[in-house]
């Protein structure tokens, strides 16, 4: 049961990878992006997403398979990600798994998409396997969720908070397109951001309740960062943005600001958690949001200094990607978590 085929289409990522449980080594990983599809929108169109995966799917996988120089026959278990996400999407993924399980008599796993972002963390660049010392604490920050997570070995795990509104990729996304950035928006904040040094412009309100809870709350950030360009004449409540005053600098200025902002609250969080759990010694930073190289080199740093490891893998692991499906697969498949055939989708 060494060779794990995982399939990824919960959002607008049709994704394929192959990993060899037994090596411990990722064989192959594939991906189409639908950025490009959704970014005139400003968001991820359902409808456009999972018609896309069905267009893709076999290619992605087909290429997977080349990729990792095997074919079905070789693939001893087909892992698949069945919640959370957007049904129409999930549902392709889905049913191609299945189909191919069903086939070719393979096992059959499905795997929970937050969990899969937790686990990522041990995918290395070289495509091995990092060691990483259970219990640690996971930071999960994508366009979906924002969770902080004690994770005690591989699949058992616990949630310590999450955001109660907004997730942190969400914030990013929301603020980005107020001041005119594309589809998704983080990336570019980042890039806007670096152009001012990173600095504190607008100080916006931080998270009240940072001293005793370890959820989130990005939607008052968000609310604070449009009451501050009202204040600067660049956005009307009931238009929207007014471009012409939504000048470079001010956009450099917000970006910046925004980033520095929800650094703090990630920072504010990672010592909480650590209070809380002396005995844990490393911090994990993952999903979508660990692409961005100022965070992450601020949690690497705090860290450092709180004499913690921190692990963040390469941000083609930490977006969207199968290699991570493909990992928690492996290890279901060792535990002999299999699923049956005829489960249904966003269900365990
Ligand atoms: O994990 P992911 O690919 O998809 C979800 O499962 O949500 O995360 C996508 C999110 C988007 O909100 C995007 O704006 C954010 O990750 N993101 C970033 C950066 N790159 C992607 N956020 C901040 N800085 C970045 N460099």
């Amino acid at each position: 049961m060494s060779i794990i085929l995982g399939i990824e289409t919960s959002c607008d990522e049709t994704a394929a990878a192959v990993y060899d449980s037994d090596k411990k080594l990722l064989l192959s990983g594939s991906i189409f992006s639908q950025i490009k599809l959704h970014e005139i929108y400003g968001g991820v169109v359902p409808e456009i997403a999972s018609r896309s995966h069905l267009e893709k799917i076999d290619i992605i996988v087909q290429h997977a398979l080349n990729d990792a120089k095997i074919t079905l026959n070789n693939v001893d278990v087909v892992a698949v990600t069945n919640k959370p996400g957007l049904v129409g999407s999930l549902l392709i993924g889905f049913c191609f798994a299945k189909a191919i399980s069903f086939v070719k008599n393979k096992k059959f796993i499905v795997v929970d998409h937050l969990e899969a972002h937790i686990f990522s963390s041990f995918l290395k660049d070289d495509f091995s396997v990092y060691d990483i010392e259970f219990p640690y604490i996971s930071l999960s920050v994508s366009g979906g969720n924002t969770g902080l997570y004690l994770v005690e070995d591989f699949g058992k795990f616990e949630l310590l908070g999450q955001t109660i509104d907004d997730a942190a990729g969400e914030a990013f996304d929301k603020i980005a397109k107020i001041i005119g950035f594309g589809y998704p928006g983080g990336a570019i904040i980042e890039e806007y951001a670096a152009k001012v040094g990173f600095k504190d412009f607008f100080n916006y309100t931080r998270t009240k309740d940072v001293s005793t809870s370890l959820n989130f709350t990005f939607s008052g950030l968000k609310t604070a960062v449009l009451y501050d360009l009202v204040k600067r004449g660049a956005y009307d409540l009931n238009s929207g943005p007014i471009w012409d005053n939504v000048t470079l600098d001010l956009k450099k200025k917000v970006s910046s600001s925004l980033l520095v902002c929800i650094s703090d609250i990630f920072e504010q969080k990672v010592k909480l958690v650590f209070s809380k759990y002396p005995q844990v010694k490393t911090l994990t930073f993952v999903g979508g949001v660990a692409c961005n190289k100022y965070i992450t080199e601020r949690l690497e740093r705090l860290c450092k200094k709180l004499n913690k490891k921190f692990v963040s893998p390469h941000c083609g692991f930490c977006s969207d990607n199968a290699a991570m499906v493909a990992f928690v697969g492996g290890y279901k498949a060792e535990q002999n978590k299999f699923s049956d055939l005829d489960c249904d989708i966003l269900k365990d």
